[in-house]
């Protein structure tokens, strides 16, 4: 049966209504961004609350509406969007598009031209925020390949002018991943509102900016804070971000709702000490279900369940999966339980991108979910 991902619906439902319950302070649309977790059962937890969906691949359109997010709340981002994805979005009526260049204005404008349709847009601003996380996560860089600099607004403003099967309603920000500094944010909310200005100063009227996500979660201690401050995190935008009247504002999150809701749970295998003398746990779970740590250095928590209740001596221990990588490695030389074959362990906080980043590498079935 393992390894296997277990699920705490209840500790789900917790955190989306304590997301929603700050949020509808503000008057703020939040958006699940479908690439932290596809599971459906999840996926209409999540829809059943009114969050609309952030989708950047054609497929979580598709996923999104066939699990009861309304099309009126999807929004399609991505850098490289195929004709196949797009028609399938104008077809359903999305929300927005989020644009990331001056060429896919072309491509989506055309596209809805044939179709006889106006494709409403958002054009993704990259705002040159640094925020402190992963480099392989930060996107907001102006070194980033995600969206449009912003010396070259002027030139899209003047391309848009032709383009008439297309409407911008809206500008969009994603500044990067597991962001906890607050300060981040609050200068993106800043670049957010001058950007916004600037486009009216040039007749643009922009009915909504969309923040991105970004909010982090606690990998260190998840027991101790299993929901993230999202009090915290809607009021540096509502203390920062300078409005018009009648602007809406839109959130894109991922990881805050669904990180901390499963655990990965997996059988010990195998116990052996190296030559170099370090003292290996290999499980039954791999980076095949949960990359994140082999390809970001992400740290997850790990407790070992069979010890619960005993009082088991410490050791120092090494945790690794069974994949033929040398970086197929959960944790490092850490402070662990005395662990046997067979025991069972639970890798925490892997509700957000543990399952959407899975692969079959070596042949190995994709584990199953458990509510
Ligand atoms: N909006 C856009 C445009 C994004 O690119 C992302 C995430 C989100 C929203 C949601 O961000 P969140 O609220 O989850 O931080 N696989 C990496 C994370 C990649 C995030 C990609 N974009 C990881 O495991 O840490």
């Amino acid at each position: 049966m393992t390894p296997y991902y277990n699920y705490d619906i209840s500790l789900l439902r917790r955190t989306l209504d304590a997301c929603l319950n700050e949020a509808y302070r503000y008057g703020y649309q939040v958006h699940y961004a479908l690439k932290a977790n596809v599971e459906p059962v999840i996926l209409h937890e999540i829809s059943s609350r009114g969050f609309g969906a952030d989708c950047v691949s054609g497929w979580e359109v598709q996923a999104a509406v066939e699990n009861g997010f309304a099309p009126a709340k999807v929004v399609f981002a991505g850098v490289g969007k195929s004709d196949d994805e797009i028609n399938y979005a104008l077809e359903q009526d999305i929300f927005a598009f989020n644009c990331e260049s001056l060429q896919e204005l072309e491509v989506i404008n055309e596209l809805a031209r044939l179709k006889d349709k106006v494709a409403t847009i958002a054009l993704r601003i990259n705002p040159d925020v640094n925020p402190d996380t992963h480099r392989y996560i930060a996107t907001g860089q102006k070194e980033s390949k995600f969206g449009i600099s912003y010396t070259e607004v002027n030139e899209a403003l003047d391309k848009l002018q032709a383009l008439s099967n297309l409407r911008v309603a809206g500008i969009h920000f994603h500044i990067g991943s597991q962001i906890l500094d607050m300060s981040s944010f609050a200068e993106l909310a800043h670049r957010a509102g001058e950007i916004s200005d600037w486009f009216f100063e040039r007749g643009v009227a922009i009915e909504h900016l969309n923040m991105g996500g970004g909010l982090g979660v606690d990998y260190l201690e998840p027991e101790k804070n299993p929901i993230p401050d999202f009090a915290a995190y809607f009021k540096v935008f509502d203390d920062n971000l300078r409005l018009r009247p009648s602007q809406k504002v839109h959130f894109e999150l991922g990881r805050s709702l669904v990180a901390q809701c499963c655990e990965l749970r997996t059988k010990v295998l195998i116990t052996k000490r190296t030559g170099g003398g370090a003292n290996f746990i290999i499980v039954d779970a791999g980076m095949t279900e949960l990359i994140r740590p082999a390809l970001y250095q992400a740290h997850h928590k790990i407790v070992n369940l069979s010890a619960e209740g005993e009082c088991r001596p410490a050791e120092r221990y090494y945790i690794g999966g069974p994949i033929c990588e040398s970086s197929d490695i959960f944790a490092r030389d850490i402070e662990f339980p005395h662990t046997e074959r067979g025991d069972i362990l639970a890798i925490k906080s892997v509700g957000a991108y543990g399952s959407t980043m899975a692969s079959n590498y070596n042949m190995r079935p994709l584990a199953k979910a458990v509510f």
